[in-house]
């Protein structure tokens, strides 16, 4: 890629800041990287990867000259003038965005009128606003601010870098929003350039859409499985209608991760700490926390009490393709199971190290095979692809029961069928009907 790429610090070195920073040295940048993990940094330093997403190893290998790894912010601002920020914003007990970690960093940062803050945190509305007000009160108003959210998915996070939707630049018309501009142009996306609160709004609004139109799925599929229909057929349906279109329509049994429930819980938090009750947000989250545990219900109709009952959950990680265990429905779907007096048994690919600091009482087993051995009913949690490819006379075999619970409709029912399984889906009322 090309030369004379300006060089950019990125403070933060987790999921967004490294993918942020790697995606940045391949576009031709020299890229300073900082984190306050000591131990981090130097394991970044040796070439290690400390999480899992495709094709970012890759990516840092092949642009390892131009990134340099250091605990010490002074190091990116003397040689960037763009500070990419991409520090956690985890949720608090309020259900506010904890912005200490950000805070922590404009704190840091001298008064300067080369440097710039660019926000790719995900923030309230009105922290760009909130910022600007501390520098001023600090002496340090001739810092510039921009915010420029983040959304790339886990899993897909290279490729989401490299051909975004669209890049959205949220700045006051200076020096540093034209930068940030220059740096994203090689990716030929379509910008939003807008003013600091809209895109802050931008990024909590597309996530809550999200996260809604999810949750507004899987009550389609509980519908569906009193009247007998298929919600896999009735999503087809609907997402062909140009209007709704065909993606964030798989009924599953909820959705997880580090961004739609903490960033739905912000945006209600953040409506209701001005006053305005957020009502279908509380609606989105409530049906989400009920999906998970729909499955318990779904179990005893078929095994009655599950005391003494083997369960095997298969997948932990909140999707496919990352190791990535915040939130995931598995973490609720175990503990009440062993709640209920069920044995349980867990496999899944790469989360097993992130799952077993947050999963106990659980045996986790080596393999697919492994796992499903005198199970009485076997969860499909995550869609890894290799489930998809299971050999169900193999894995009836093993079982000590037939139920096979497919929680994210991913699994080929008439193989798991054939194989003498019962199958039950979500929202799959028509398969029940026939079964
Ligand atoms: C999400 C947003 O997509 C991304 O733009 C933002 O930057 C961060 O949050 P991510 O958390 O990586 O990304 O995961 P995503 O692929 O969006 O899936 C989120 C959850 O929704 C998963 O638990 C997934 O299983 C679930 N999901 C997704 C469904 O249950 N049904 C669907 O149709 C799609």
């Amino acid at each position: 890629m090309g030369d004379n790429r300006q060089p950019i610090g990125v403070i933060g070195t987790g999921y967004v800041g490294l993918v942020t920073a790697a995606g940045f040295a391949h576009l031709g940048s020299d890229v300073f990287c900082i984190d306050i993990d000591a131990d981090k940094v130097a394991r970044l330093k040796a070439g290690e990867i400390p999480i899992y997403e495709p094709g970012l190893e890759e990516m840092v290998q092949a642009n390892r000259e131009r990134l340099h790894f250091s605990t010490q912010i002074a190091d990116a601002l003397e040689h960037a003038r763009l500070l990419f920020v991409a520090v956690g914003t985890p949720p608090t007990y309020s259900g506010d965005a904890d912005l200490s970690a950000v805070r922590a960093v404009v704190d840091a940062i001298p008064a300067s009128d080369r440097h710039a803050l660019v926000m790719k945190s995900t923030v309230p509305a009105g922290t760009g606003a909130s910022i600007k007000r501390v520098l001023a009160e600090s002496g340090k108003q001739s810092l510039s601010y921009v915010s420029c959210p983040e959304f790339l998915k886990e899993g897909s996070a290279v490729k989401d870098f490299l051909d975004p939707d669209r890049v959205v630049i949220g700045d006051e018309g200076d020096w540093a929003g034209d930068a940030v501009v220059e740096l994203y142009a090689p990716l030929d996306a379509p910008l939003v350039r807008t003013d600091i609160a809209s895109a802050e709004m931008v990024k909590l609004a597309s996530n809550a859409f999200l996260a809604t139109k999810i949750s507004f799925i899987n009550e389609i599929a509980n519908v569906c499985e009193e009247t007998g229909s298929d919600v896999i057929e009735v999503a087809r349906g609907m997402g062909l209608d140009d209007r709704i279109g065909p993606k964030f329509l798989q009924a599953g049994i909820g959705f997880g991760g580090s961004c739609f429930p903490k960033d739905v819980n912000a945006l209600k938090q953040l409506a209701g700490n001005s006053g305005y009750h957020f009502q279908l947000l509380n609606a989105v989250i409530e049906v989400n926390e009920l999906q998970k545990r729909r499955v318990i219900g779904k179990l005893q109709k078929h095994l009655g009490s599950l005391v003494g009952r083997t369960v095997c959950l298969l997948g932990l990680a909140f999707k496919p393709n990352t190791d990535d265990m915040r939130e995931a429905s598995s973490l609720v779907l175990s503990a009440r199971l062993q709640a209920d007096g069920a044995k349980v048994r867990v496999y899944d690919p790469i989360a097993e190290e992130e799952a077993r600091q947050l999963i106990r009482g659980v045996h986790f087993a080596t393999d697919a095979l492994d796992a499903v051995q005198g199970a009485d009913a076997v969860v499909l949690v995550t869609e890894w692809d290799e489930f998809a490819q299971l050999d169900w006379r193999q894995v009836a075999d093993l079982m000590a029961g037939t139920l096979v619970l497919d929680g994210r409709n991913a699994l080929d029912a008439d193989a798991v069928r054939a194989a003498g399984l019962t199958y039950e889906g979500i929202g799959r009322g028509a398969l029940t009907a026939i079964a």
